[in-house]
Parts: structure tokens; sequence; C-alpha cells
């Protein structure tokens, strides 16, 4: 327990030590993520500054081994802080290669009007990011959970998006009505994880939904059901998936089966095969 004996400076130390202590990984950033959850004012210099009964609550259930994420329904993802709770898969850094990318390959189109869509949108972090870097761009959200999109719609409004973002609760593109190339690309990190594995995953990764992880047998299911959805409805233009690296040569046989082209893979920060960018024109 931390309490306000202390002084303001050692704050830190003595959260990150908590933490540290418990092989908690990230413990100096997330001390920090804790000291501005709990502090009264933005520049806070006084002990008096801080909420310690928050502090101390934050810290107990941290120790259970609760996500951060999940205690203080915050995570920081690209350049924004999301609304999260457990109906919707924390942002992982992992996915921003996906946001890199689509930077890179539109880099001309920074002002024009582009529509897309973030399916199986969760947060919403994919697709928000986005719309923040393309000012005149547009986003269709498309998730089954209902709750997910309202989570969806909460960081929309919280970040100023909300006039550019339309959304539809669909299983995959089975109640989606539009015409499919209207839309320049798809993002989508489907559920990937494969179904035996679930149980094996790490600690806080068991506090995100299963709907939001479960691939089915082999992992790959959504890129199957996607992939064969987009060909029927005859789509000419590009899907950005994030991948396991467990599940790439399946995804790659896809679409050579499929007779469709890989137009590149991209590793994420920790070197990992993490994205698949395949064309259908
Ligand atoms: C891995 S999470 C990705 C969330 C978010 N895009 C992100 O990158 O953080 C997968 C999402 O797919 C949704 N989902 C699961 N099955 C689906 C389906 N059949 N159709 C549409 N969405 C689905 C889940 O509700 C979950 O929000």
């Amino acid at each position: 327990m931390i309490n306000n004996q202390i002084n303001i400076s050692d704050l830190h130390k003595n959260i990150f030590t908590i933490l540290n202590d418990k092989k908690i990984n990230q413990s100096s950033s997330e001390a920090n993520i804790i000291i501005s959850e709990v502090a009264k004012v933005k520049n806070y210099k006084k002990l008096s500054d801080i909420n310690f009964k928050k502090l101390n609550l934050i810290i107990r259930e941290r120790l259970k081994g609760k996500p951060l994420a999940k205690i203080i329904n915050k995570k920081g993802f690209w350049k924004e802080i999301f609304f999260t709770n457990e109906f919707t898969l924390d942002p992982r850094a992992d996915s921003e290669v996906l946001i890199e990318s689509v930077l890179e390959d539109f880099s001309n189109f920074k002002k024009q009007k582009i529509k897309f869509i973030d399916l199986c949108s969760g947060t919403g972090c994919l697709g928000i990011s986005i719309l923040n870097e393309f000012i005149n761009s547009e986003c269709l959200f498309m998730d089954i959970c209902n709750h997910a999109l309202n989570v969806n719609k909460i960081n929309c409004k919280n970040l100023n998006v909300i006039n550019k973002s339309t959304f539809l609760k669909s299983d995959l593109f089975m109640n989606f009505k539009n015409n499919i190339n209207d839309f320049k690309f798809i993002i989508c990190n489907p559920p990937y994880i494969i179904s035996e594995d679930i149980l094996k995953l790490d600690k806080d990764t068991s506090y995100d939904p299963v709907i939001a992880l479960d691939g089915g047998e082999k992992g790959y299911k959504f890129y199957q059901l996607i992939i064969s959805q987009l060909i029927n409805m005859d789509y000419k233009n590009s899907i950005y998936f994030e991948i396991d690296p467990k599940i790439k040569k399946n995804v790659l046989k896809l679409a050579m089966d499929n007779n469709l082209k890989v137009l590149y893979i991209k590793k994420d920060y920790l070197k990992l095969d993490r994205l698949i960018k395949i064309s259908f024109h």
C-alpha cells in the first residue's frame, strides 16, 4: 500500500518497484499511466494532488493480474487514448503496422475523400486512427458484437470523428448492402487464435472477450470466410489483414488458391510477421 507519507518525487519509484517485484512488464510506463490516472490536476506537484484511495485500488487490482487497460478502461494506440471494456479487445501496439502501411500506401490521398471499411472493428482503434490521419476520409465500422459497436461509437465521439463514421452490426458481410467497390480498402484484424491455444494465452489476454480471439480450429476460419465473401461480391480493391505468424502460411495459401495477389507481408515492432496485404484486382 502506498500512503501519503512519501515524497512526491518518490511516487513513481515506489509504484514501479511494487509492479516490478511482481514481474509486470513495462512497470515504468504503467507507473506513469497510473499516476496520470490518479492525479487530480494535470501538472501535479504536491501529494495533495494525488488521489491515494484510487491509486491503491488500481494497484491492488493490477497485482491480482488484471490488465491495466481493463482496470482504467483506457488504452493508448497510435496517437490517441481509446476507451475499452470487457466487450472489446484492448488495442495492441502490434496492430500499428496496419496504420503505418495505409499511411504509406495512400500518402498522396491525404486530403482526398477516401471511404474504407474497418471490419471486426472492436474499439475502432484502427479505423479511428486512419480517420484522424486522412481528414476527408469516411469509415464504415463493422462488428458482430453490439456492445463492441457501442464502445466504438463512444471512441468516435470522444475523438471527434463521429461525423465521418457509420456503423453496421453484422456477421462479417452478412448484413452489408452497399457497393463494396465504393470502398478504397478494408482493414481487418479478425479473431485469429487457434481455439485450443486460447487457454494457453498470457494472463492479460485472458481478460479479452473470447469472441475477439477465437479463430477456429486452425486459426484462419475468418480469413477463409472474408476472402470468399469478397470474391462473391466481386471486390476489386485491397484488404490489410492483421495475422498471427502461426497462420501466415495458411493465409498465403488461401490467397494463392483463390488467385489473389499478395502485395506484401510486414513485421510488427517485435519483428514478427503481422500484416498481409492482399489485392483482389
Ligand atoms: C481481434 S478483435 C479486433 C478489434 C480491433 N479491430 C483491434 O484491432 O483492436 C476482433 C473483433 O472481431 C469481432 N468479431 C468476431 N466475430 C465476428 C464476426 N463473425 N463478424 C464481425 N465481427 C466479428 C469481435 O467482436 C472483435 O471486436
